[in-house]
């Protein structure tokens, strides 16, 4: 059976570390406050003129390393991203060009939060298909670029960086032994428009526009459909909470992070956490997390994984794979 196998991974951050206390300066909130609703110390911002695009090569040049690989070897790039360098052309066709690739194709995904998610499920598809045999997964975000400095509610939670993982098919057993991605659960509800969205566009206020959120709201249902997402992956390839090595959820409050693992009942020494560093980077906090987990030596290979995020839209869903 044909497999998408995890054959590398990279992160990148950007320099600049920006700690709670910053907010204090112009907010009306507290360093203790952002700490305790939310688990976040520090977020990285990115510099002025580094784009999403940058920050997705450098991502996916580790990736690239990590596996002994050559760009040229790559079929595909898919990036998951909201905040694209330009309205196009995608991010994936600029990382092509950074690589240094004259062939293959690639292109974007957004599914917001749960866009790397998505970008994992959709190269899976495509590589037990057969349309390709190597495909970058990047995720990768400037959503520092997207806040009402204004809004003490949101732009306290953001913060910017890119994942990437290297799939390579393989063949597999068709057991739940075999590495690689072993099931795949998307989700989405567009009814849940307003309680997270941009407020500009392309063809609507022709502006970029800033991140509105409903947090509560989304907290709710977040809480409740990343268990049920990762619950309902799981049992199609016959698994449970029981079996997993490591949860990679999405990073965006520790409190939904805890009620996941705890849903699940996978203790917290199973959960691979980095939103105290991080912040929320969106559709990089994923690929993120799991790189930062391999470079620490938690992840292992051979480790069952499961990951699930949520976002706007609302989007979500959840991927399972060994490591
Ligand atoms: O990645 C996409 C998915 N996004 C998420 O998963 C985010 C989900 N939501 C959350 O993480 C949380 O809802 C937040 C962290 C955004 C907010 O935490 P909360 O515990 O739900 O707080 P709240 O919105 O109910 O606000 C509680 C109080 C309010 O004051 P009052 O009305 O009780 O007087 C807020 O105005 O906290 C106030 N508040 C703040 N205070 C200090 C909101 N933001 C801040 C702040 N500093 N930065």
């Amino acid at each position: 059976m044909r497999r998408a196998v995890a054959i590398g991974c990279g992160h990148y951050l950007p320099e600049r570390v920006v700690p709670n206390s910053h907010f204090e300066g112009f907010l009306d909130t507290s360093e203790e406050w952002i700490e305790a609703r939310t688990g976040i110390e520090r977020r990285h911002f990115a510099a002025e003129g580094e784009t999403t695009s940058m920050m997705g090569e450098a991502a996916a040049r580790r990736a690239l390393e990590s596996a002994g690989v050559d760009a040229a070897s790559v079929d595909a790039i898919i990036v998951a991203t909201s905040t694209p360098d330009l309205t196009f052309p995608s991010v994936a066709t600029m990382i092509q060009a950074r690589l240094g690739m004259t062939g293959g194709f690639a292109f974007d995904v957004q599914a917001v939060c749960a866009g790397f998610v998505f970008a994992l499920s959709n190269a899976n598809a495509l590589v037990i298909s057969g349309q390709a045999d190597r495909i970058l997964v990047v995720g990768a975000e400037t959503f520092s670029r997207l806040m009402d400095w204004k809004d003490r509610a949101t732009c306290v939670l953001f913060g910017d960086g890119a994942g990437a993982v290297l799939l390579e098919a393989a063949e597999g057993g068709g057991t739940t032994r075999d590495r690689g991605v072993l099931a795949t659960d998307l989700n989405s509800d567009g009814r849940h428009r307003d309680i997270l969205y941009v407020d500009g566009g392309v063809s609507s206020s022709r502006t970029t526009g800033h991140l509105r959120m409903e947090g509560k709201e989304v907290f709710r249902h977040a809480v409740e459909k990343l268990a049920e997402t990762a619950h309902a992956a799981l049992a199609k390839v016959n698994l449970d909470g029981g079996d997993v090595d490591w949860i990679v959820p999405h990073q965006a409050n520790l409190r939904i992070i805890k009620a996941t693992a705890k849903r699940m009942d996978v203790p917290m020494e199973r959960v691979i956490v980095t939103v105290r560093d991080h912040g929320n980077t969106s559709a990089a906090s994923v690929p993120l997390a799991l790189s930062a987990g391999v470079e620490d030596g938690s992840i292992k290979r051979g480790d069952l994984l499961v990951t699930e995020a949520i976002g706007g839209g609302l989007a979500w869903g959840s991927v399972v794979l060994r490591w």
